[in-house]
């Protein structure tokens, strides 16, 4: 095996059982050594540490790639061929006899003081390469020493696994670095040479996360070690430091989305999601120290102990502060909108809020568009705009109120300015309802429905309280309604003010439409539909009218029981005018009916 040229050996790193105060640690250790064996059967819990680990070569890559930035590597090296693959790193590599013992002994660390302390390694990582099914053999090279071991003699032989010691051959050349040589199922080194460089499984790549501390190459193809993008946020909101460490907190998707990994930890290099449902994402770099706990044997999670909490309050008071704060047109109203959804608690006390200010009503508009919103704001709990309730209420005849659904657009033309509050806490703003005092009815001929007032009054008030104050509404047309239909207008539940009934069918009255509630219908086929029971109303209102392209059926009822039409003669506008604007009906008893058409 060929290690790097160039690198430096680390030498003259302390290691536990060589260091003066750690062999009265293993004293301690070994007088302590029976009672342990009362606690535990460590031939039993060794064939049990063999299934500790998942059987994915991402694991296995996961535990070298991490001894390797412990032992101080910069460069990885791996290259597979039939037989396996061999991988190399330029760290301090194994260095004596000891080194190997620490390797392959399980709980046993060879790493320096900080890691220990820092990372508390197990001892265990390089048994998830000795444990896979598929591994043949392992050979372990480096300087002058070099180590083959049979895995199936490993965990079934004890006599075998126990004197691996005797096995260690000292070798002519050294080989600096760490070497590993691997002998598996080709099936297995496929999936190794996949884990690494294919696009479907990148994301998940355990290389990603050591840029900047490791390259790695496969093959003599550069591995991709950046940080996932998933991991960081998509709008980053606040970068500070958490326990010396790097810590960037923001919002997870720019379309509002929530995500199961709210958190994500480098830690050291190795990428590790924490199960925290949120719409911020966090993405702490530890460098130093040990600011998360977690989960042995592979940091495949983060323990939810008390030092997560601690981290998931850092996260929510971080941006508690960065709410509280940044300058208000500058902050992000998803953002803060977001806070309130999973903060609710925290962002009652902040001092700006979310709202949106309501669009007017344009004639026309069908119900899809009744409550149009402009783009969500932050506004300031000291000095809030007309904030106004989503339903109008309408005080009838009988002198009692209730709420209508719709229509409360088409008074802001007398309100002015007027917002929805999106995410606030309410109990610390006066929103106010809109009420509408319909004037007294318009006389229309029979058959027309009794919807159409003067317009009256409006003011605003709460919601159970009306107005103290009214005022009236000249030259404007308003209108409420609860529910509207794709069919026909007659269907729905119209208050009208201060419009003229035909105008009204021929526009506003469009506002009641439901083009959403298709059941299956074109939308073509609904507003025929619609628009044709707007014009028999017309006609209604109209009085003796029939439509452009009227039947002997709409004719015959303007004709008096047991008399018979004569004669049916178009009357038109002006001599050029091709289409009539009425037809005369003369009648069996010579009398004469004009029709408008319509
Ligand atoms: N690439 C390497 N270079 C130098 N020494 C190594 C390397 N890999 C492993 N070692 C030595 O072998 C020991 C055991 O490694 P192993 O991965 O099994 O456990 P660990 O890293 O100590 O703990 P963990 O269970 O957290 O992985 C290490 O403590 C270290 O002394
Ligand atoms: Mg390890």
């Amino acid at each position: 095996m060929i290690g790097f040229g160039g690198h430096a050996i680390i030498a003259g790193s302390r290691y536990p059982f060589r260091d003066p105060s750690t062999q009265s640690k293993l004293k301690e250790n070994k007088m302590s050594a029976s009672r342990i064996d009362d606690l535990i059967n460590p031939a039993r819990l060794r064939l049990g540490i063999k299934r500790a680990f998942t059987g994915d070569i991402q694991e296995a890559l996961c535990e070298l790639f991490q001894n390797a930035a412990r032992a101080g590597a910069r460069n990885i090296r791996i290259t597979t061929d039939d037989r396996g693959f061999i991988y190399q790193d330029d760290g301090r590599g194994l260095r004596d006899r000891y080194d190997f013992e620490s390797l392959l002994k399980l709980g046993e660390s060879g790493w320096d003081q900080r890691i220990e302390e820092d990372q508390r390694p197990n001892g265990m990582g390089i048994h998830s390469l000795l444990a896979h099914d598929e591994v043949e053999s392992v050979t372990f090279t480096s300087n002058l020493l070099s180590l083959t071991l049979d895995t199936r003699l490993w965990w079934t032989n004890y006599d075998y696994a126990a004197g691996f010691r005797d096995n260690i051959k000292t070798i002519c050349f050294p080989a600096p670095g760490m070497n590993i040589g691997v002998t598996c199922s080709r099936a297995l080194t496929e999936q190794l040479v996949k884990a690494l460089t294919d696009s479907w499984q990148i994301y998940r790549s355990p290389a990603r996360g050591y840029q900047g501390i490791l390259n790695i190459e496969i093959n003599d193809t550069v591995v991709d070690t950046s940080v996932q993008e998933d991991a960081t946020p998509s709008v980053p909101l606040i970068e500070t430091t958490y326990q010396n460490n790097r810590l960037v907190i923001g919002l997870y998707g720019k379309e509002g989305y929530a995500t199961q990994n709210g958190i994500w930890v480098n830690f050291y290099g190795q990428m590790i999601s924490v199960d925290h449902y949120s719409h911020f994402q966090a993405y702490l770099e530890v460098r130093q120290g040990r600011p998360i706990s977690p989960m042995s044997p592979t940091r495949r999670g983060v323990i939810k102990d008390e030092s997560l909490n601690r981290l998931c309050d850092f996260i929510r008071d971080s941006l508690f502060e960065y709410f509280s704060q940044t300058l208000i047109d500058e902050v992000d109203p998803l953002a803060l909108g977001q806070f309130y959804h999973d903060y609710p608690g925290q962002a009652s006390k902040l001092p700006c809020f979310v709202a949106a200010r309501r669009k007017r009503y344009e004639s026309g508009d069908d119900v899809s568009k009744m409550a149009s919103l402009s783009a969500p704001q932050v506004l300031s709990y000291d000095n809030p705009p007309l904030l106004l309730a989503d339903k109008a209420r309408i005080v009838q005849e009988d002198g009692t109120a209730y709420s209508s659904e719709y229509g409360l657009h088409t008074f802001l033309e007398l309100t002015g300015a007027a917002y929805k509050v999106m995410e606030a806490d309410e109990s610390r703003l006066d929103i106010r309802h809109l009420w509408w005092k319909p004037g007294e009815q318009t006389a229309l001929p029979s058959g027309c429905p009794h919807i159409f007032h003067k317009a009256g009054q409006w003011g605003l008030g709460a919601e159970r309280e009306a107005p103290s104050e009214w005022r009236e509404i000249d030259n404007h047309v308003v209108f409420t309604f609860d529910d509207p239909n794709n069919w026909d207008v007659d269907n729905v539940d119209f208050t009208v003010g201060g419009a003229d009934p035909q105008d009204f069918y021929q526009t506003d009255a469009w506002a009641g439409f439901d083009p959403q509630n298709d059941q299956g219908r074109s939308r073509e086929e609904m507003s025929e539909s619609y628009r044709e029971s707007c014009e028999c109303e017309i006609r209604n209102l109209i009085g003796n009218a029939v439509p452009k392209n009227f039947s002997w059926n709409d004719l015959l009822r303007f004709v008096p029981d047991g008399e018979q039409i004569v004669a049916v003669t178009p009357e038109y506008r002006s001599r050029r005018k091709h289409r009539p604007v009425s037809v005369i009906l003369l009648l069996s008893n010579d009398e004469k009916v004009r029709l408008s058409l319509f």
